[in-house]
Parts: structure tokens; C-alpha cells; sequence
């Protein structure tokens, strides 16, 4: 896996426009996916009143930084069977700039 580049939270926040459609950083607000309130740091599956797909809860992920990397180019190679359809962000800085912007979330 190829390192991940520094994040531009205000780039992040562009990036997060396409996550709309599915998800808000509102604790306790769920749409399609969950809330990504403090996603970083938090595991997979947590979010009480949501109802995840199997494979999410038992993929047993923690959502570090790397993880995030990795999943949000290819969510369904990352947890196999995962109900989040999005396709995945290809680039790199793309990818880090979104996590960058949900840290301050
Ligand atoms: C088409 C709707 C859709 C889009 C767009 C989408 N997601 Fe998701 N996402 C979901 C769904 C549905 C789940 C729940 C997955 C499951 O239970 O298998 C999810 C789950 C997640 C999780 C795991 C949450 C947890 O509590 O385990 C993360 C992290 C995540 N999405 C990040 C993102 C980011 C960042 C973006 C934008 C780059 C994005 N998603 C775009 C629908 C979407």
C-alpha cells in the first residue's frame, strides 16, 4: 500500500460533498449510512441505532487513519459484502484530504 499523503481538511470538506448523499457528521443523525461523527478512531458497526450489514459488524475494524485509507478506495474489497455501494475515491490525496476533514468532525 502506498503511503498516505498529508490532508488538507478544507480539500476534505469538497471531497466529503460526494459522502453527502449517504452521510452527515450530525452525532446521532443517520441517512442511508451512518453518522461519521468521530469516525476516526471509532470501530465498525458501532453506531447503536443504525443498522449495519453483517459484514460491517463483524469486518472488526477500527477506523484508524490507515484503515480509512485503504477502505474508502475500495469499500467493498476492504469489508466484502458491505451495503455502502459508493464506488471509492482513486486518489490518493483525495482519500487523505477526506480524512483530514473528518478528524475535525
Ligand atoms: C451511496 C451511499 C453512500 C455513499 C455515497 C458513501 N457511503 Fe459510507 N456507508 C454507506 C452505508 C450504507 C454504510 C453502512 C455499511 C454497512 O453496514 O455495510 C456506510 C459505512 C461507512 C463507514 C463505516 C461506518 C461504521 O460505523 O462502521 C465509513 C467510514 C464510511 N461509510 C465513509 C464514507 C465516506 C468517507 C464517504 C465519501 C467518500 C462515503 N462513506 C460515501 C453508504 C454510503
Amino acid at each position: 500500500m502506498a503511503a498516505m499523503p498529508v490532508g488538507n481538511a478544507a480539500n476534505g470538506a469538497k471531497v466529503f460533498v460526494q459522502c453527502k448523499t449517504c452521510h452527515v457528521t450530525t452525532p446521532g443523525v443517520n441517512r442511508i449510512g451512518p453518522t461519521l461523527h468521530a469516525i476516526v478512531g471509532r470501530h465498525s458497526g458501532s453506531i447503536p441505532n443504525y443498522s449495519y450489514s453483517a459484514a460491517n459488524k463483524k469486518s472488526g475494524v477500527t477506523w484508524t487513519e490507515a484503515n480509512l485509507f485503504t477502505y474508502l478506495e475500495a469499500p467493498r474489497k476492504f469489508i466484502p459484502g458491505t451495503k455502502m455501494t459508493f464506488v471509492g475515491l482513486k486518489d490518493p490525496q483525495q482519500r487523505a484530504d477526506v480524512i483530514a476533514y473528518l478528524k475535525t468532525q
